[in-house]
């Protein structure tokens, strides 16, 4: 019986406007929501008058768009996602709108996510795009200064803003195209699915403050401290990691990082996800780990992903405000 069952989540329950199941590619923590078409096609036609630029130019058009789709979906919608979201064992969705499969629907498909952020949250502002949101492309060769386009390695599991002030609940992740695909699933763990939380979690650098900075790419300058692990509001284990930007300041602290790094890679609760065009990864930042696995050469290779990262607004867990 998996973790959510245990829980007492059935196996595939309808809603209006959409349907939630566990899914099936996971060991029972990602539960997948598809949107039906008509709703999705109904989403689309009553936001007609607020295309992207709308959305970017006016936030408040993003809880505006929110409520559209809450509407739609019979006003069960909003509830199910923030109580998933902070759930313990659950805490992460993969979310299908039927329809929206093609690249050339990319704005749209950024909208529909915009949507789904803003019934829980709000987005962070992205000092990497100047927007609410993320857009980059994987391509056969690269040359930036981080791995996040680099497409033949792994990209090691992490949390997502690490080295921001802001706090950062949630991170939605959307497959916007793919072209000559070969691998590049992505990568999930969830941290009561690592077998070395409680090795690493009661070691003393467990909660000492390690720097955290990042290359220029990134466009902050700032450096940000903060200890890897935390306890939420509920006393439950939560992190804040990644390997590229942790800076240690000493033998003790690099080698502690470093066995972190390789415990993490090597766990068996690593889950291994394919998320179609289209579809899209939320997950709760703070019990989740997430990467990337690495692809196979291809002149043709071409992926494209949007991000949106934010806090949560509507119900107050997990990390407590940094000092
Ligand atoms: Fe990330």
């Amino acid at each position: 019986m998996s973790v959510v069952e245990q829980a007492g989540i059935p196996a595939e329950t309808k809603y209006q406007g959409f349907t939630l199941a566990v899914s099936e590619q996971s060991n029972g923590r990602l539960l997948q929501l598809t949107f039906n078409k008509e709703t999705v096609d109904q989403f689309f036609a009553a936001i007609e008058e607020w295309p992207i630029q709308a959305l970017e130019y006016k936030s408040f058009l993003r809880f505006r768009v929110a409520k559209v789709l809450d509407d739609l979906c019979g006003n069960q919608l909003q509830s199910l996602l923030v109580d998933t979201l902070v759930d313990r064992n659950t805490g992460a969705l993969l979310i299908t709108p039927e329809g929206l499969d093609d690249v050339s629907q990319a704005e749209d498909m950024v909208r529909f996510t915009t949507a789904v952020c803003h019934l829980m949250g709000r987005s962070n502002f992205d000092a990497m795009s100047g927007k609410y949101y993320a857009r980059f492309a994987v391509v056969n060769s690269d040359n930036s200064d981080s791995y996040l386009r680099q497409p033949h390695r792994v990209m090691e599991l992490h949390n997502d803003g690490t080295y921001v002030e802001e706090d950062t609940d949630f991170n939605l992740m959307l497959k916007i195209d793919e072209q000559n695909m070969e691998g590049g699933n992505s990568l999930l763990l969830h941290l009561d699915d690592w077998e070395d939380l409680e090795k690493f979690s009661t070691n003393p650098l467990a909660f000492r403050d390690i720097r955290w900075a990042v290359p220029p790419s990134k466009n902050i300058s700032k450096e940000t401290y903060h200890p890897v692990f935390d306890l939420d509001v509920n006393g439950d284990l939560i992190t804040s990691y990644i390997d590229q930007f942790a800076q240690p300041a000493n033998f003790e602290e690099g080698v502690w990082l470093s066995e972190l790094g390789e415990s993490f890679e090597s766990s068996k609760g690593i889950q291994s996800i394919r998320v179609p065009v289209g579809s899209f990864l939320l997950i709760n930042n703070h019990m989740w780990l997430h990467g990337r696995d690495k692809f196979t050469p291809h002149d043709g290779l071409r992926r494209e992903l949007m991000r949106q990262r934010g806090y949560f607004t509507h119900k107050k867990t997990l990390r407590n405000p940094r000092q």
